[in-house]
């Protein structure tokens, strides 16, 4: 078993962190995105991984390098732009040969163990090959997908199911949804998936689509199960998703103080101070981390905050946000629900007349409420 992680992409919702950074090393509870993705990958015992990656190439392959520190052998696949996740299968035809594969979309979180999921599919396989007494009539899949019940299916691939949870029909962005069951951002596949991807013809927005590569699987004549997401999912593709994960990750922490913190200071329930952080006379209230070498002064940090290595922030007040390192919050009054990217900085002067100076780049969002 081999797995394919996705990380290129253009991330154009999540501008205009996206114009500088590669959104799968976005912080979330410190960390990026994307090793959370390894790590399952890692505990599900796959041991070779490709990782697609576009335009931020060089800033993936910097953050995790050869994957030894999870135990994992990392092959980069270059995508020359971002012409589907079918179009990503396609390029991998080398490094996957004829190994079955999970697909792992690299912005994606789940709560669900890894490790089962693959486990079940692995289980349903070798029954083709050693089928067990009472199971010779049973189907064996050729893809296994991984379906979340949405609100909103009509901004989802979703699939129509028989009543074993066969797959019959997957569609994308349905305008009259089959079922409210979304797929996630996780696949199993046979070989066989290698023919779909080179057999379908790209979409109406220009991309090779998985959902029709699945459908030509259907069409084919094979088997494609599916199981229901146990757990949160999310594609943190967009801000409040995003601050949405950082929530979830930041509810699962332990406390643990290495920092340096002053006896003014109080500090409630789970939170992290790294080592090298400085607090002084603040306020922190978990779940809440705050990164290496920061310094927190005169300041209130609430809960689902997560305040990146290197940040100053002096006489202001920080709830429900992801501040990714290096900021800078100075008499900035209170920040709630906000992504402050890398070096940013947010400050109030005492310069008359008082007015909003802005000096945004492009796609950024400012909310003056
Ligand atoms: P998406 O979030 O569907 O697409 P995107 O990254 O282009 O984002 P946006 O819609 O905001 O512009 O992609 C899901 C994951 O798959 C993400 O980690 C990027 C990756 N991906 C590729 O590696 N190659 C591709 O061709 C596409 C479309 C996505």
């Amino acid at each position: 078993m081999k797995a394919l992680v996705l990380s290129g992409g253009a991330g154009t919702r999540l501008r205009p962190i996206t114009h500088t950074r590669a959104k799968q090393l976005v912080p979330v509870a410190n960390k990026p995105v994307l090793f959370y993705g390894l790590e399952a990958i890692a505990g599900a015992g796959i041991k070779q991984v490709g990782i697609v990656v576009g335009d931020t190439a060089a800033e993936i392959q910097g953050a995790v390098g050869d994957g030894s520190r999870w135990g994992l052998e990392v092959t980069y696949l270059r995508q020359e732009a971002p012409l589907g996740l079918a179009h990503a299968v396609l390029i991998a035809r080398d490094f996957l040969g004829e190994e079955d594969f999970v697909m792992y979309l690299g912005d994606n979180l789940l709560q669900q163990d890894l490790g089962d999921f693959v486990g079940r599919f692995q289980a349903r396989r070798s029954r083709a090959t050693a089928p067990r007494l009472g199971e010779e009539g049973l189907a064996v899949p050729s893809a296994q997908i991984l379906l979340a019940h949405v609100e909103d299916p009509q901004r989802f691939g979703v699939a129509e199911l028989d009543v074993a949870g066969r797959v019959l029909r997957l569609v994308e962005k349905p305008t009259v949804p089959p079922s409210d069951l979304a797929l996630v951002g996780v696949y199993l596949f046979d070989s066989r998936i290698h023919e779909a991807v080179a057999s379908i013809k790209p979409s109406g927005r220009g991309e090779l689509e998985i959902t029709d590569a699945i459908q030509w699987l259907i069409d084919a004549g094979h088997v494609v199960l599916s199981e229901i997401l146990a757990g949160w999912w999310i594609d943190t593709g967009k801000l409040t998703p995003l601050l949405e994960a950082n929530r979830l990750l930041l509810e699962a922490i332990e406390r643990r103080i290495d920092g340096e913190v002053d006896t003014e200071c109080q500090l409630d329930g789970r939170v992290i101070i790294e080592a090298g952080a400085r607090l002084v006379r603040s306020h922190v209230r978990g779940p809440a981390i705050v990164g290496a070498g920061s310094e927190i002064v005169d300041s209130f940090i609430g809960p689902f905050s997560a305040i990146g290595p290197g940040c100053v922030v002096h006489h202001s007040e920080i709830e429900h946000s992801v501040l990714v390192g290096s900021a800078r919050v100075i008499d900035a009054g209170r920040i709630e629900d906000s992504l402050l990217g890398y070096g940013v900085e947010v400050t109030r002067s005492a310069r008359r007349p008082r007015a909003t100076r802005l000096m945004v780049g492009d796609h950024c969002l400012v909310d003056l409420s």
